[in-house]
């Protein structure tokens, strides 16, 4: 077999073979193609696409490119989620406690943020202490005692999907949807668990920008799904607006913990109730979504779920007094205000420049290795459909420097649209797939 018939059967529109794929795949994941040949390959899939059977063998080549994680030592069905990414989308830290309190096991393997979206795997290293380096055995040895386990993903999980991620990032080739789904599925099926429930972000903050592209990609997930034998469900989200209020990574985190205290109600309560409602539901713990739900609001209401979230931290390193006191965690200490420069509706945010934003503090990462400033990030004061006088504030940011957050707010003013007449809303939920 040569790479390059193979390169150029994809560039000419042509169905792969299984044997072809695996060729690639395989030469991927032990360094013998170079990169201009992966790019190539990639960029000829972006432009003529992957059929599904295709894209199903891309996956689970990709899967088997490194160790399959094992949890069937774990008692119970281990009930997985992931978003597709998107801004202020802090769900992980909200729905994994709770639902881990329910008595479903949660070993969720995270990644980190890039570009306008951040990850879970930063939020939780902004905790003193937290450590996200768990091994396969100290996973298992996690989640019998309490449950839950948020962490990295191993060096060791779908090498392939870390090589090829890589260089669609720098190739102009990440919003494929076979590409997304394969990368997306091998390491859920990789990670072992039994059942994973999708947030696929849909507006301007995501990757996919329509409902029709969110909808073919959930379908493909979910259908890839019912061939491994896993289950799946998608839940359609929209990505109009951040999530929730706060941006940043330790901001983020203080978000999670008062709506674990019952703080907060609103667009993020509702995702993280949602997403939650339909693992139990997978898991059999509930015969319903809305029982699903009532049941996280009660382990919100009896303090279940942040006790669960306690025990996360103290036994993987992090300090539990953040949660009565959120000065332990960083904040950045130049600050500045946006304000609404005129008076009217909020009728847009461009969620992809308030990620921009975002980015600029130093929340983010605009390339893989770039650090991040923990304590950075922004604080939004309006939803979509507020009204604003001209001089409200519409959100504060929080920088190492004022000029970062010069800049940042730059990325805001230009990202939010006010206008005479209040337009409809966009809806919280899409789809259900
Ligand atoms: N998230 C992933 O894990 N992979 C993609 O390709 C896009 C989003």
């Amino acid at each position: 077999m040569n790479i390059v018939d193979i390169i150029i059967k994809k560039r000419e529109g042509n169905q792969l073979s299984n044997e072809e794929i695996a060729y690639f795949v395989k030469g991927v994941a032990d360094g013998s193609l170079p990169d201009y040949q992966i790019s190539a390959f990639l960029m000829a899939a972006f432009l003529k696409q992957m059929d599904a059977e295709e894209t199903a063998c891309l996956t689970m080549e990709m899967a088997q490119s490194g160790s399959m994680f094992d949890f069937s030592q774990v008692e119970g069905f281990k009930a997985d989620k992931h978003s597709t990414g998107g801004v202020a989308d802090t769900t992980t830290l909200i729905l994994a406690p709770l639902v881990a309190s329910t008595g479903v096991p949660v070993i969720k393997m995270s990644g980190r943020g890039l570009g306008f979206s951040g990850g879970t795997i930063d939020k939780l290293e902004s905790i003193p202490g937290f450590d996200v380096n768990v091994s396969e055995k100290e996973a298992i040895e996690f989640a019998q005692n309490s449950n839950i386990v948020l962490m990295s993903q191993t060096d060791n999980l779908t090498p392939a999907d870390k090589k090829l991620y890589a260089l669609r990032d720098v190739t102009g080739t990440v919003d494929s949807i076979p590409l997304i789904a394969a990368s997306i599925m091998s390491k859920k099926i990789a990670a072992g668990a039994d059942g994973i429930v999708l947030d696929v972000k849909c507006g301007s903050g995501a990757f996919m920008q329509d409902l029709a592209s969110a909808k073919t990609l959930a379908s493909i997930m979910v259908e890839m799904g019912r061939h491994i034998g896993r289950k799946v469900t998608a839940v359609i989200s929209g990505m109009d607006q951040p999530l929730g209020m706060n941006i940043g990574n330790s901001l983020e985190v203080i978000e999670a913990i008062e709506v674990l205290k019952g703080n907060v109600e609103g667009d993020l309560l509702e995702i993280s109730l949602t997403l939650g409602a339909h693992m139990l539901l997978m898991a059999q713990r509930v015969e319903s979504i809305e029982q699903g739900k009532y049941l996280l609001q009660h382990h919100i209401k009896n303090g279940m779920g942040l006790e669960k979230f306690r025990e996360l931290l103290v036994q993987q390193g992090g300090n539990p007094a953040i949660i009565d006191d959120y000065s332990l965690l960083p904040l950045s200490t130049s600050k500045k205000t946006v304000f609404a420069q005129r008076e009217g509706y909020l009728n847009k945010m461009n969620t992809a420049l308030i990620g921009r934003a975002s980015l600029e503090t130093g929340a983010g990462r605009a390339y893989k290795e770039q650090p991040l400033d923990f304590g950075a990030g922004i604080i939004m004061k309006k939803r979509l459909g507020d009204f604003v006088k001209e001089g409200e504030p519409l959100a504060e940011i929080f920088a190492s420097s004022d000029e970062k957050c010069t800049n940042a707010a730059s990325y805001l003013q230009q990202a939010i649209t006010i206008g005479e007449e209040k337009e409809p809303l966009p809806p919280l939920i899409l789809k259900i797939i």
